[in-house]
C-alpha cells in the first residue's frame, strides 16, 4: 500500500491515476486545505473503483500514526504542501510550518512505523536564476523566496536522514513546469484565487475569463524574446513517480532527479500552440519582466533515462489539448 500524501491536489490525483494503472494500492492523506474531497469521486470514475482515503494534516502525528496503524504502507508518496511563491513571500510561517514542520512529522512517522521509502515533490525552483541551461542535478542550489526555501530544507533534511541511517530509500523529483490535466478532463489543476502560472491564466483568458495575458518580457535571451520553461505534462510527472517507486523497490537508494522534458518552449509559442490546437484566440500585451523571474530554464533529463528508464512522452500540444479540455469541461 503507498501512502499518498497531497493526493487529492493536482500532482498527487494524477499520480494516484497512474499509481493505480500500474496495480499499486494506495491511500490518499489530506486536508482538503488547497483540494476538494469530490476531487476523489472524479478519481473513481477513472480508475473504476473507490478510493481509499483519510482526512487529515501532515502536522498532525496522531493522524500520521492512525494512518499508518490502519494501512500496510510500505511506501510514501509526499505531494502535500503549499506551492505559490508570492504568497509564500508574505506568509513565510505558514509554508514552513506546512512544507518543513509537516514534513519532519511526516519523516517522524514514518520512522516509527518501519516505512523508510519516500518519493518528494521538489521543484527546479531550487537552482537559482543564474544556471547554464539544461541545468543538472549537480548544479549549485541558490533559492530567493520562501516557498524555494522549504524545498532546500525538506531536501537537506532527507540527506541527513539518509546518511543518519542507510535503510532510507528517497528519490527527491525535481520538476519543471507541471502542466495539462489528465485527458478524461475529470481531473486537472485547479487553483484557488487568480492563478500565477502561464497555462492556468492562458486557459482564463481563452475561456474569457480575463480580457487578456500579460507577457512578462520581451527582451529575455531566447529567439522571440519571452521567457523559456520546460513545461512537462502532469500524466508524464505521474509516470516519473510510479518510475521513482519502482526504483526504490529494487534499489536501496538515495537520488535527485529531475523531472522535465529537456525542451524549452517561450511564452509565444505556448500561446500559439494553445490557439492552434484549442481553436479559442488568447489576446495578449507585453508588460515589463516579473521580478525575480528567470529568463530561460529547461532540464538536463539524462538522470530520469538512466536511473528511472523514464522520459516525458507527452508535446506541448498535448498539453494545452488536456488543459484546455478541463478548462472547458469544469471551469467556464
Ligand atoms: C513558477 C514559480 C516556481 C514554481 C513554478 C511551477 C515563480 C518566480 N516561480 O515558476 O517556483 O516551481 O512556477 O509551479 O513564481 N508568464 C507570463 N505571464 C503570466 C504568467 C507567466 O508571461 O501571466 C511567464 C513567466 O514570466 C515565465 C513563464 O510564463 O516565463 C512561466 O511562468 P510560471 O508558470 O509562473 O512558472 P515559473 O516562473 O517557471
Amino acid at each position: 500500500m503507498i501512502l499518498v500524501t497531497g493526493g487529492a491536489g493536482y500532482i498527487g490525483s494524477h499520480t494516484c491515476i497512474e499509481l493505480a494503472r500500474a496495480g499499486h494500492e494506495f491511500v490518499v492523506f489530506d486536508n482538503f486545505s488547497n483540494s476538494a474531497p469530490a476531487v476523489l469521486a472524479r478519481m473513481e470514475q477513472i480508475i473504476g473503483r473507490p478510493v481509499v482515503w483519510q482526512q487529515g494534516d501532515i502536522r498532525d502525528p496522531a493522524a500520521l500514526d492512525k494512518v499508518f496503524a490502519v494501512h500496510p504502507v510500505s511506501a510514501v508518496l509526499h505531494f502535500a504542501g503549499l506551492k505559490a511563491v508570492t504568497e509564500s513571500i508574505s506568509q513565510p510561517i505558514d509554508y514552513f510550518d506546512n512544507n518543513v514542520h509537516g514534513s519532519i512529522a511526516l519523516m517522524g512517522a514514518m520512522a516509527r512505523a518501519g516505512c523508510k521509502t519516500l518519493v518528494f515533490s521538489s521543484s527546479a525552483t531550487v537552482y537559482g536564476p543564474e544556471q547554464p541551461m539544461p541545468v543538472a542535478e549537480d548544479a549549485p542550489c541558490a533559492v530567493s523566496n520562501p516557498y524555494g526555501r522549504t524545498k532546500l530544507v525538506v531536501e537537506d533534511l532527507l540527506n541527513e536522514l539518509g546518511r543518519s541511517d542507510p535503510q532510507w530509500r528517497i528519490a527527491t523529483l525535481r520538476y519543471f513546469n507541471p502542466t495539462g490535466a489528465h485527458p478524461s478532463a475529470l481531473i486537472g489543476e485547479s487553483p484557488l484565487g487568480t492563478p500565477s502560472n502561464l497555462m492556468p491564466l492562458v486557459c482564463q483568458v481563452a475561456a474569457g475569463i480575463r480580457p487578456s495575458l500579460q507577457i512578462f518580457g520581451d527582451d529575455y535571451p531566447s529567439h522571440d524574446g519571452t521567457g523559456v520553461r520546460d513545461f512537462v505534462h502532469v500524466m508524464d510527472l505521474a509516470e516519473g513517480h510510479v518510475a521513482a517507486l519502482d526504483f526504490l523497490t529494487k534499489n536501496q537508494a538515495r537520488i535527485v532527479v529531475n523531472l522535465g522534458t529537456g525542451h524549452g518552449t517561450s511564452v509565444l509559442e505556448v500561446i500559439r500552440t494553445f490557439e492552434r490546437v484549442s481553436g479559442q484566440r488568447v489576446p495578449y500585451e507585453i508588460v515589463p519582466r516579473r521580478d525575480a523571474d528567470i529568463g530561460i530554464s529547461f532540464a538536463d533529463v539524462s538522470l530520469a533515462r538512466e536511473l528511472l528508464g523514464w522520459v516525458a512522452k507527452r508535446d506541448v500540444d498535448e498539453m494545452c489539448r488536456d488543459a484546455w479540455r478541463w478548462q472547458a469541461a469544469n471551469r467556464g
